[in-house]
């Protein structure tokens, strides 16, 4: 037995269930608000993310799967989506708004624990060319409505603003001023941090007590950046979102500016334990090498924790379990079970030559929610229908079965 590599999971049966009704209610979500589907390259230019992301960063430092290909090409498993869709933004000649939705997984070298895989999935959505702050709002929202749907409890939201570069410049040098003042106290990480991104500093679990007193970009927003927050919290306002102020939430990776935010779910409590994160990210296009500004903002929910968070059971898998208690109707069956595929239901059927005992056996297994007998009444245009959570039953006119599996 070969068992499957440290941090990576095979996602079966019945947990799986729940996966698609996650990957489907994404989809349908994304498709609902206009944005189109990306498929995305797992594989890219090392420099890709060096640049976008950030050198300086942990996935950057410490995570990534890089290798050098049989060209001599540096490559790496993409640790994220973000720098990719707006690489491929840049190289499609993109102008203009973009509204994109991907799904697959993303690879970091994580020391691997409860929700923290070194393969894990996210699902992505992206609105890349828009600087208008009604764009952090539908992203929100859409996160929010996404999570909400599939029945996730307790979920909160996190917010901040960490400014623009302009305002960055004169905040940061007063938080260096400050954690300079208690660096023989802080944690080797944030110690080092000081010189080259002291605002990471302000997230460090190790170091909260000391920065509980730090200067906050919130306090230090230029007017600009102030208004674009104003109109965001504005925006969510309207939307009916419940939202934190968190002044110390800064995200782990470089490109982002002005709005940030996280998801968080009381179902969902681990060492890292956020659900989604994203903001948004005006410098990354010219850090990738765009010759243009190109603003953008997007957010990437992690399908792994989100499936530790879902209500079970899942939705019954099927709509209909088909048995057949009379042999000779087998045939006549299949052709039945074809056509109600066809239109749409969801359904599944032993192929009748059982007992009707181990079909039933079979429908239980199955997940559906009602088991149609096609038995004696057949002749007369009809079937017996159960609904195996009640019990009820009762015989159906065989057009009418798909009302009936829609009440
Ligand atoms: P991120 O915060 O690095 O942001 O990841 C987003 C989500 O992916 C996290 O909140 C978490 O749910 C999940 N996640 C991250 N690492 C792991 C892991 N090792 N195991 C399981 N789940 C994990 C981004 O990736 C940005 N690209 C988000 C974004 C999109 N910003 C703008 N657009």
């Amino acid at each position: 037995m070969i068992p499957r590599v440290k941090g990576t999971d095979d996602i079966l049966p019945p947990e799986s269930a729940r996966w698609r009704a996650l990957l489907r209610g994404f989809d349908d979500l994304a498709a609902r608000y206009g944005y189109d589907l990306a498929v995305m390259p797992v594989l890219e230019s090392t420099e890709l993310f060096s640049r976008g992301v950030g050198a300086g960063t942990d996935v950057v430092e410490k995570q990534m799967y890089t290798f050098e290909d049989q060209g001599g090409r540096s490559v790496t498993l993409r640790p994220e989506f973000t720098a990719g869709i707006v690489r491929a933004y840049l190289e499609s000649g993109g102008t203009g708004v973009m509204k994109l939705a991907a799904a697959g997984p993303q690879f970091r070298y994580e020391q691997p624990q409860k929700g923290r895989r070194r393969q894990f999935y996210q699902v992505d959505l992206e609105c890349v060319g828009d600087p208008d702050s009604r764009a952090d709002v539908e992203i929100i929202e859409m996160s929010h409505r996404l999570l909400t749907e599939l029945g996730v409890p307790g979920v909160t939201l996190q917010l901040n603003s960490i400014g623009d570069a302009a305002d960055r410049s004169q905040y940061r040098d007063l938080l260096r001023d400050y954690l300079r003042g208690v660096a023989g106290e802080l944690s080797p990480d944030s110690r080092r941090r000081i010189d080259d991104n002291p605002l990471r500093v302000l997230d460090s679990k190790a170091d909260a007590a000391l920065v509980a007193a730090a200067p906050v970009p919130l306090d230090h927003l230029g007017p600009e950046t102030a208004a674009h927050f104003a109109a965001v919290r504005a925006g969510l306002e309207e939307a009916g979102i419940a939202y934190e102020i968190a002044p110390r939430l800064v995200r782990g990776l470089d490109y982002y500016n002005r709005t940030v935010f996280e998801f968080y779910s009381t179902a969902f409590e681990a060492a890292q334990s956020a659900l989604g994160g994203g903001g948004r990210y005006d410098p990354l296009a010219e850090l990738v090498g765009s010759r243009v500004p190109v603003a953008g903002v997007g957010v990437a929910l992690g399908c792994d924790r989100i499936v530790a968070a879902m209500p079970e059971p899942a939705p019954p898998r099927l709509d209909l379990f088909v048995a057949v208690a009379t042999p000779v109707r087998s045939g006549a069956a299949g052709a039945w079970v074809r056509s109600l595929r066809a239109s749409g239901h969801r359904v599944d059927w032993t192929g009748g030559d059982r007992s009707l005992k181990a079909q039933f056996k079979a429908a239980d297994r199955s997940g559906a929610a009602v088991v149609a007998i096609v038995g004696d009444e057949w002749d007369a245009g009809q079937v017996r229908l159960k609904r195996l959570a009640t019990g009820e039953e009762a015989a159906v006119d065989i057009e009418e079965v798909g009302a009936w599996l829609n009440r």
